[in-house]
């Protein structure tokens, strides 16, 4: 039963309810009822004492009279890490990291802190996944020797709260916000409900007390943040981990950054010691065939600053009365759009065959210009003949069956030049001008059409 402190508010109308009901009783939604804390009496709100520092009521100013502050920035010395975030830590900041169990969050994490801590900021520890020791075995595996951390074992909210006031540390970990309740509500730790909440208040304390707040979130089967992506409107800055458990290489990704660029990677390898970066990252993704095999195309995406090399697998094979389409790190329904433009501009028909395609190493590649190389990958592997040594591409593909140019393609090549590949099927509007020194050694085919470049393959043989 709930107490009477709680109230549930419908998603649909917006109606309220004292207790929860299938059924909402205004608009008759169902299970559009959430749980949230009663309003409190007037002039009592329940941010109020976290809240009291931003409370006094602010004169409205005409921007050319606020003084434009910098943040005051963190870095961590951990420079993959630092690249992500925009160059460190930001006072008052919130920071959500979401991934899968075992990638790598408290690991990464605790290494983040120590540094910090031994650069002389105070810091908190706050984990209600693991006990104490289970933190400090931890840190003597990762070789933080004489580690200052503060930590402290609790998933209750208030607690945390009144520690948070009473230490003022520079920076917190929140390791798990899905394993934190408030006393105020009487719905389980996990629930979204107490994860908005508590995310919330963590939020307000972080911006009143400049405290640096990192949250640790789960995700779930589905891939996103376990619970609410409302938790993703509330904080600053979104990471996501990335890659395979069971690859060495870790990839954090910025999806969200009120402090610097979005789609920024950083790269780890995960060794004995914990995570280590990886500086040089571009050719990590490519998986070593002695000698090139059907179904195989590299590309090279370009999210944030940094040119990867990624591979792209695809196997054709024939299927049932209704085949599969299945995509790993690739975007499905694009998958069944392209598999149609295959058909219906370039003749190569796939219907009765199961396609499965995959990016090597647990990279989620979510930009466009990745369809050339998975509609490359698919005829070769439909053929059963393997694309040329050293060969690469990528482009957007449209409707149309044009291939649109991706943005800074000539980086990408030059990337892929460096790295010694030798041939090259790109959008006619990424192909530099001729005797360019920066690709020697890398034939540029550019193509405006799908048909185009399917010839160009055949002719390669
Ligand atoms: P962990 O940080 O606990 O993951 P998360 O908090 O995201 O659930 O790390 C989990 C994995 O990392 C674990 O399976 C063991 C491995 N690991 C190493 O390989 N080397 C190390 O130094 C440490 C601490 C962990
Ligand atoms: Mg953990």
């Amino acid at each position: 039963m709930a107490k009477d402190k709680s109230i549930f508010t419908c998603t649909e109308c917006g109606g309220t309810s004292a207790r929860w009901m299938g059924k909402c009783p205004h608009c008759e939604a169902w299970n559009s009822l959430i749980e949230g804390a009663a309003e409190p009496a007037a002039g009592k709100n329940r941010f109020g004492s976290a809240h009291a520092s931003l409370a006094p009521t602010s004169p409205v100013l005409p921007l050319s009279e606020i003084e434009a502050a910098d943040f005051e920035r963190h870095p961590t010395g951990i420079d993959e890490l630092d690249r992500v975030l925009g160059g460190g830590m930001v006072e008052g900041g919130v920071v959500l990291i979401g991934g899968d169990p075992g990638i790598g969050k408290s690991t990464l994490l605790l290494q983040a802190v120590d540094a910090l801590q031994r650069s002389g900021m105070q810091t908190l520890y706050v984990t209600g996944e693991e006990s104490g020791a289970q933190v400090a075995l931890r840190s003597r595996r990762l070789g933080l020797m004489a580690s200052q951390v503060s930590v402290l074992p609790e998933i209750q909210l208030e607690k945390i709260l009144h520690t948070l006031q009473a230490r003022q540390p520079g920076i917190a970990i929140i390791d798990s916000i899905q394993t934190v309740y408030s006393d105020q509500l009487t719905s389980a730790p996990g629930s979204v409900a107490q994860v908005r909440e508590c995310a919330a208040h963590l939020t307000r304390t972080a911006k009143a007390t400049g405290t640096t707040i990192v949250l640790v979130g789960h995700v779930t089967k589905e891939g996103a943040l376990a619970g609410p992506r409302v938790l993703e409107h509330m904080v600053d800055t979104v990471l996501y981990f990335e890659g395979d458990t069971h690859s060495n290489f870790r990839l954090i990704r910025a999806i969200k950054n009120r402090f610097g660029a979005v789609n920024e990677i950083g790269v780890f390898a995960m060794t004995e010691k914990g995570l280590k970066g990886v500086s040089n990252p571009s050719a990590i993704f490519l998986s070593q065939h002695s000698e090139p095999v059907p179904g195989s195309c590299v590309m090279v995406t370009l999210e944030g600053t940094r040119p990867l090399l990624v591979e792209i697998q695809a196997l054709v094979d024939s299927g049932g009365p209704s085949p599969r389409r299945l995509s790993v790190g690739l975007d499905r329904d694009r998958l069944a759009m392209l598999l149609a433009v295959l058909h219906r501009h370039a003749g190569v028909a796939c219907m009765d065959q199961d396609v499965f395609v995959n990016a090597v190493g647990g990279v989620r590649i979510s930009e466009p210009a990745a369809d050339l190389a998975v509609m490359l990958a698919i005829t070769s592997s439909l053929r059963g003949k393997a694309l040329p040594k050293g060969f690469i591409a990528f482009g957007e593909v449209g409707l149309a069956g044009e291939v649109r140019p991706a943005p800074r393609g000539q980086d990408r090549l030059k990337e892929a030049a460096k790295l010694g590949f030798q041939v090259a099927i790109v959008p006619k509007a990424n192909a530099p001008k001729k005797n360019d020194k920066a690709f020697e050694g890398l034939t540029i085919h550019p193509v405006e059409r799908i048909e185009e470049a399917m010839n160009l393959v055949r002719s390669m043989g």
